[in-house]
Parts: C-alpha cells; sequence; structure tokens
C-alpha cells in the first residue's frame, strides 16, 4: 500500500512512493500543528535575517514575511487551515506559504533545517507554556491565601501516619500548598533560563555555510542567547526533560491536595463539604456527590510522570545528533502542559468553594490523645528529662484508653496518682487550642506565627 506523496520538502532521491504505514507512522502533523504560530514566527526572523545578511535579496525576504504575516492572520482567523495531508507542521506553513507567494517560498528554507527548526518551535512554544502555567500556579497560591486568611483560628488535627498527631490550624495546613507551589513556581522560572536558547542556526547538525546573523534572530524572537554547539543544539531536548520533571513534581503537589480533598470530604473525615460545582453524581446512587474533580487533579498525575519517563527512555541510547525518535518528545510534552493547565484552574475553585467544617474537625480531635506532646513538654520544663516524661505520659495515655476518657479529662489529682512523677507539675492546659498557642516559633502553628507566615506567602505572591 503506497499513498500519492503528500505535501513534502523532500523526494528528488526517491524512485517509489512511501508506504502509507511508513507515511502513518512518520507523520506528526496530528499534534505538532500545535506549533504553527511559533514555527511561522520563527520563520518570520529568520526570513528578516536572511533578507537583511544579504542572503536572500532584500525584497524577496520582504515577500516571504509578508506572506508568512498573511498565513499566521489567516490561521489565527481560521479562514486558512493547515493541509491535513503534510507532513508536520513545518511542511505544512511552508506550503500554505508558497500558495500565497509562489515559488520565492522556496527560499525561506535557506541556511535552516527542520532539525534547528523544531528545537526553536519548542523552544518558543515552552516559553509561552511555562508563563501560562506561572500564572495559573500563582492562582491557586492566591485561593489557599484567602481560604488560610476566612478561615484563621479554625484547629483540625495534624496528621502522621493518618493518625491524630499534633493539633494544628487550617490555615496551616492549607498555607503548606502554598510553599510548595511557590518551589514550583520558582523550578519553573529557573528552568526557563535554559529553554531561552536560540538553536536556529545549528543547521542538520554541523551549522552552516552562510553567513547568516543568529544575534539578530535571537534579539528579534526575544531568546537570552544562541546556543554554543550545534550537535548539542539540535539533539538534545534536557530543556524538555526539565519541564516534565518541573511538571511531575507540581502534579504531585496537586495530588496530594487532591487526595485531601477527597479524604476530608468523605463521611469518615467530614472536613469539608466540596460545592456541588466541583463534584459530580452516580447514575445509580441518587444520594452521591463524589469528589471527581479532585481524584482527577490526583490521577492526572500519572500521565504527566509517565511522559516523563517515556522522554527519559526514548532520549537515553540516542547518538548524536538528530534522529527521529525525539519527535516523541512531543505528544508527552503538549499533554503535560494541557494537563497541568486543567487541573490547576479546577483545584482553585475546589479550594475556593470549600464549605469547611471547623466543627466536624473539632469533634474528630475529642479524645484523640493529640495533646500528649504537651504534656510530655510541660514535664520536660519542670525538670524531668524528655525520654522519661515520653514514657510516663505514655502511661497516662494508656491509663485513660483503659478507661475510655481524654487525656484532657484527667484532673491533676488523678495524673498524680497514675504517674507520681508529675506531682512537680502544676496545672497543664491540654487543650487543643493551647497546644497550638504553644507552637509560636518561626514556621510554627500558632496564631501569630500563621498570621506572619500568611504575610510573606502574600508578599512571595506579590513578587
Ligand atoms: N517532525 C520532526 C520532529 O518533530 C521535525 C524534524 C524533522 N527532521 C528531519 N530531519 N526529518 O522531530
Amino acid at each position: 500500500m503506497t499513498s500519492p506523496r503528500a505535501a513534502r520538502l523532500w523526494g528528488g532521491r526517491f524512485g517509489a512512493e512511501t508506504a502509507a504505514v511508513i507515511e502513518r507512522l512518520n507523520n506528526s502533523l496530528s499534534f505538532d500543528a500545535r506549533l504553527w504560530r511559533e514555527d511561522i514566527e520563527g520563520s518570520i526572523a529568520h526570513a528578516r535575517m536572511l533578507g537583511a545578511s544579504g542572503i536572500i535579496p532584500g525584497d524577496e525576504a520582504e515577500k516571504i514575511v509578508e506572506g508568512l504575516q498573511g498565513v499566521l492572520a489567516g490561521l489565527e482567523s481560521g479562514s486558512q487551515s493547515l493541509d491535513p495531508s503534510a507532513e508536520d507542521i513545518h511542511t505544512a506553513v511552508e506550503a500554505l506559504l508558497r500558495d500565497r507567494v509562489g515559488p520565492v517560498a522556496g527560499k525561506l528554507h535557506t541556511a535552516r533545517s527542520r532539525n534547528d527548526q523544531v528545537a526553536t518551535d519548542l523552544r518558543l512554544y515552552l516559553r509561552r507554556a511555562i508563563a501560562a502555567i506561572q500564572g495559573a500556579i500563582a492562582d491557586l497560591q492566591a485561593a489557599l491565601i484567602e481560604r488560610a486568611d476566612g478561615e484563621m483560628g479554625v484547629v483540625m488535627p495534624g496528621y502522621t501516619h493518618l493518625q491524630h498527631a499534633q493539633p494544628v490550624l487550617l490555615s496551616h495546613h492549607l498555607l503548606a500548598y502554598f510553599w510548595m507551589l511557590q518551589r514550583d513556581r520558582e523550578r519553573l522560572r529557573d528552568g526557563l533560563a535554559r529553554v531561552d536558547v536560540l538553536p536556529l542556526g545549528s543547521g542538520a547538525l554541523a551549522g552552516t555555510t552562510f553567513s547568516i546573523d543568529r544575534d539578530a534572530v535571537a534579539s528579534e524572537l526575544g531568546f537570552a542567547g544562541v546556543s554554543e554547539n550545534s550537535l548539542d543544539a539540535v539533539s538534545d531536548r534536557d530543556f524538555v526533560l526539565e519541564f516534565l520533571a518541573d511538571a511531575a513534581i507540581l502534579m504531585v503537589h496537586c495530588s496530594r491536595l487532591g487526595e485531601e480533598l477527597v479524604l476530608w470530604s468523605s463521611q469518615e473525615f467530614g472536613f469539608v463539604r466540596l460545592d456541588d460545582a466541583v463534584t459530580t453524581g452516580s447514575s445509580i446512587m441518587p444520594q452521591k456527590k463524589n469528589p471527581d474533580g479532585a481524584e482527577l487533579a490526583r490521577g492526572k498525575a500519572g500521565r504527566v510522570i509517565g511522559s516523563l519517563m517515556a522522554l527519559l527512555t526514548v532520549m537515553k541510547g540516542l547518538p548524536l545528533a538528530y534522529n527521529k525518535d525525539m519527535q516523541e518528545d512531543k505528544e508527552g510534552l503538549f499533554d503535560a502542559v494541557e494537563t497541568v493547565l486543567l487541573v490547576l484552574p479546577a483545584l482553585s475553585l475546589m479550594i475556593r468553594t470549600a464549605a469547611f467544617d471547623g466543627n466536624a474537625m473539632c469533634r474528630s480531635m475529642q479524645g484523640d490523645f493529640s495533646t500528649a506532646t504537651d504534656l510530655a513538654d510541660a514535664l520536660v520544663r519542670s525538670g524531668m528529662p524528655f525520654r522519661e516524661a515520653h514514657a510516663v505520659v505514655g502511661r497516662l495515655v494508656r491509663a485513660c484508653l483503659d478507661r475510655g476518657i481524654g487525656l484532657e479529662d484527667l484532673t491533676p489529682t488523678e495524673i498524680a496518682a497514675i504517674a507520681p512523677e508529675t506531682a512537680v507539675l502544676d496545672w497543664v492546659d491540654l487543650s487543643v487550642s493551647a497546644s497550638v498557642a504553644a507552637r509560636a516559633t518561626h514556621g510554627g502553628t500558632a496564631l501569630d506565627a500563621v498570621a506572619s507566615q500568611l504575610a510573606r506567602a502574600r508578599e512571595v505572591l506579590k513578587r
């Protein structure tokens, strides 16, 4: 089975048609069509430079640039579309240019290869994608700040091993995600420095015989600099891998937040009621309200992590320089960008519309021994070594469990009877609010500490 040669940029040395199955295997337009804007922008800068450097006549360069601007406008308005039979986006754009300006379109590819072209397109795409993602992260951070501010003073159980550990402020818990997301935003910003390098001018792999002006192209496209090694520039995708790693870590954070919402909205926890707008129903059980959005924030982390693993695996055995394997960089990248840009605003909405139930949080802490550390700390303050205090309080906990009461139900006399070592103690407030208030150090969960944390979070978000 063969198919007639669709629009393509090669063919002179071929006697037979490409087999249809190979054409299907080779074709990338179905996904790299997303790069149309970047491909045209890169070509406009390249054509201008070819004209300005005298590599092609100035009037022809102008004609090409105007043609490309026409293609850009045509695609933007939808009055024009890409030929679906084209091999890839580069071929499809050049075909549209040829329709507009005729054979002079053939001069655009002077001193250029699809290898440096696609690397350029991808970097232009990623620059935009990173900016959009940073905006979406910042919005989720803003949502967390709003809710942390509004819920100041609400105490909830803090967990380790998913067992009640020590009381914390709900605001403190919410702000934990603020800082994770802050590092995600910083990681993306740091990675941008390595994306922001122009590969165009590297040719297929060895550079070009024309005296091109790479700096002019870089400055027109807003790149911070040009690549130093043509082999490296056309054949590495570490900037994609780095982005995918950043996106995977970001999705792990989204996934954990999603998991908290799933847990907290369950009957067992009852800490939050998710809004009708962010939940879905069951086709059979009329009473159900399912946290599908939160579950998908968790579930979709899998595909982004998968895309990182996939591209690492694609790249690990490739000799220099360009290999067609590298075409496999795109679907995972596009999917990661689109997934992140879907999940982040969904989480923002879930957080903004969540109805937290402070009473349920409070009830869940009755008799949970989550202030046992506070009692041990009080014993330490009266001179007892911490290890000893730990053992004494452990004994008190056991006695309470036997009697079916909580630590806070013990009177000082009872405490002294069970553990005479505690006789040195004055009365200790074992309420959850006293426990929270006592953790007043920088980064702790006391009201004032969280208030200044909130102020710093606001400050960081404004930067
Ligand atoms: N579609 C290709 C890719 O994404 C473009 C580069 C093709 N280069 C080549 N020599 N065939 O990698």
